[in-house]
C-alpha cells in the first residue's frame, strides 16, 4: 500500500493549533477549557468533520472521531493524544499524536484502504495536570479509575468545580456514562514525541514503548502565621515559605536516596500568600511530582517526603494538609501490538527500538482498557515542556507513516 503523508498540510495544522494559545509565542499555553483550548477543540472538530469522520464528545469533553470500518460491530482500533499544553510549553507534546492520528487516517483514505475494524481518533481531555492538579483526567475517567463522586471534588486554583467549568465549556451530561464499555477497542496506539534524548542519540527514527513509568502527585498546603516583616522577631515566626523550602529540599533528597537511578521528584508548584515583601508568608502550597519506572522506589520516595514534611512542620509550628492526588502503577505495552509496530517498521526498512516512557501519557490509562503501545519519534535534544521543544517535519511524517501502517494492520486483525 502506498501511504503518502501530506507533510505540508500537517505542518500547517500544527502551526494553526499552536496559534491557539493564551501566552505569547514561541511558547504555547493551552489550559483545559480556557478560551485557547476551546478554540483548539473547535478547530479539531472542523478537521475531523472535513475528513468525513463521525464525531462524538462525552460529558467530560473527550472527543471521538470514527472512520467506520466494514465490520462496524467489531471492537475498533483507536489512536490519539491530547491538545492541552502546560504553561509556556512547546507545540508538539500531544498535538503530534492527535493531528498525526488524523493525518494517518487521511493518508489511509487517500491510499484507498478499507478498514475492517473502525479506526477512531481520540482527543483526550486534560492529559496535563495544570487545571485540577491531576494528570490524564480524560483517560483516567474513560478507564473507570476515577468515579463521578471523586470528579465532583475537583476544584481549580480559583475554587471552581469541575461541574461548573465543564458546563461553561458546553459539556453537560452524566459523568457516570464516560467510562468505556469493556471490549470497545481491540487496540490503542499513541504517537508522541519521545521527550527524552535516546532516539536522537541512537540515530533512530522510531521508538516502540514497552512500559510507562509510575507517576504520583502530592499536594501539601501549609498554614503558618503571617505578620509584619518588621515587627515580628525571628524566634516568634511560623513562616510557611521556610517550611516549604525545607520540604522542597527534602523532595530532592528523597529522590536521590531510593537507590534507583530512575527515581525523579520535582516540586513544580510553590505558591505563597499573601505575597507581599513586608509580610511573613502565612500560607504556602506545594505540588510535588514523584516518578520511577517501578512502583516500589517511587513509593519509598513518597513516604520519605511525607515523613520529612511532618517533621519539618512540627518543628516549625506549621499546620500541614497533605493530599495524595494520584499514585498510579506503571503500565505495560502489549507484546503483540509492539510486534505489529515493529513489523510495520521492518517491512519498510525503518530503524526502531523498544523502549520505556519516563513521561506519562493517556496510554497509561488506555492500557487498562485494551492492548496498548506507543510510537515515539525523536525530538531535538530530548527537550520538552519548554518553548524550544522541536520535532523535525520528516521525523513527524515518519512517525505518522508508521502509525498509519500499524493502524491498517490492526484494523484487519481477526
Ligand atoms: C506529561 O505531560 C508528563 O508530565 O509526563
Ligand atoms: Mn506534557
Ligand atoms: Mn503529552
Amino acid at each position: 500500500m502506498n501511504v503518502t503523508i501530506d507533510t505540508n498540510r500537517l505542518q500547517a495544522e500544527l502551526g494553526q493549533l499552536a496559534a491557539f494559545s493564551s501566552s505569547q509565542g514561541p511558547g504555547v499555553t493551552r489550559v483545559l477549557w480556557s478560551e485557547a483550548d476551546q478554540q483548539a477543540r473547535a478547530f479539531m472538530r472542523r478537521l475531523c468533520d472535513q475528513a468525513g469522520l463521525r464525531v462524538r464528545e462525552d460529558a467530560l469533553g473527550n472527543l471521538f472521531a470514527r472512520w467506520v470500518g466494514s465490520a462496524p460491530d467489531l471492537p475498533a482500533v483507536a489512536s490519539g493524544s491530547h491538545i492541552d499544553a502546560i504553561p509556556d510549553s512547546g507545540r508538539y507534546d500531544g498535538t503530534v499524536g492527535v493531528l498525526g492520528a488524523l493525518e494517518a487516517i487521511r493518508a489511509l483514505q487517500q491510499a484507498g484502504f478499507q478498514p475492517q475494524r473502525s479506526l477512531e481518533l481520540i482527543l483526550f481531555t486534560a492529559e496535563e495536570p495544570t487545571r485540577f492538579g491531576i494528570g490524564c483526567l480524560g483517560s483516567r475517567v474513560l478507564a473507570g479509575t476515577l468515579d463521578p463522586a471523586a470528579l465532583r471534588q475537583l476544584r481549580d486554583r480559583a475554587g471552581a468545580t469541575l461541574d461548573e467549568l465543564r458546563a461553561a465549556a458546553g459539556f453537560v451530561g452524566d459523568l457516570g456514562q464516560v467510562a468505556l464499555a469493556p471490549g470497545c477497542y481491540s487496540a490503542f496506539l499513541e504517537l508522541h514525541i519521545e521527550q527524552g534524548p535516546l532516539l536522537e542519540q541512537a540515530g533512530l527514527p522510531i521508538g516502540i514503548v514497552r512500559a510507562i513509568a509510575a507517576p504520583a502527585s502530592l499536594r501539601i498546603a501549609l498554614h503558618g502565621q503571617g505578620g509584619h516583616a518588621g515587627a515580628v522577631l525571628m524566634p516568634a515566626r511560623h513562616d510557611a515559605l521556610l517550611a516549604a523550602a525545607e520540604i522542597a529540599l527534602a523532595v530532592e533528597a528523597a529522590a536521590l536516596a531510593t537507590g534507583s537511578p530512575d527515581t525523579v521528584a520535582t516540586t513544580g508548584v510553590l505558591r505563597i500568600e499573601p505575597g507581599a515583601i513586608n509580610s511573613i508568608p502565612a500560607r504556602a502550597l506545594l505540588e510535588i511530582d514523584v516518578r520511577d519506572i517501578a512502583s516500589a522506589p517511587r513509593d519509598q520516595a513518597l513516604a520519605a517526603i511525607e515523613r520529612a514534611a511532618d517533621e519539618i512542620c512540627a518543628r516549625r509550628g506549621i499546620h500541614a494538609e497533605r493530599t495524595l492526588l494520584n499514585a498510579d502503577p506503571p503500565a505495560m505495552g502489549d507484546p503483540a501490538l509492539i510486534e505489529l509496530v515493529a513489523q510495520a517498521c521492518q517491512e519498510h526498512g525503518i530503524g526502531h527500538q523498544v523502549m520505556v516512557s519516563r513521561a506519562y501519557h493517556d496510554s497509561l490509562f488506555m492500557a487498562r482498557v485494551c492492548p496498548t503501545s506507543m510510537i515515539f519519534i525523536p525530538c531535538r535534544g530530548g527537550v520538552s515542556h519548554r518553548p524550544d521543544e522541536y520535532a523535525a517535519p520528516e521525523a513527524i511524517a515518519r512517525g505518522v507513516e508508521v502509525l498509519a501502517r500499524s493502524l491498517a494492520a490492526a484494523s484487519v486483525m481477526p
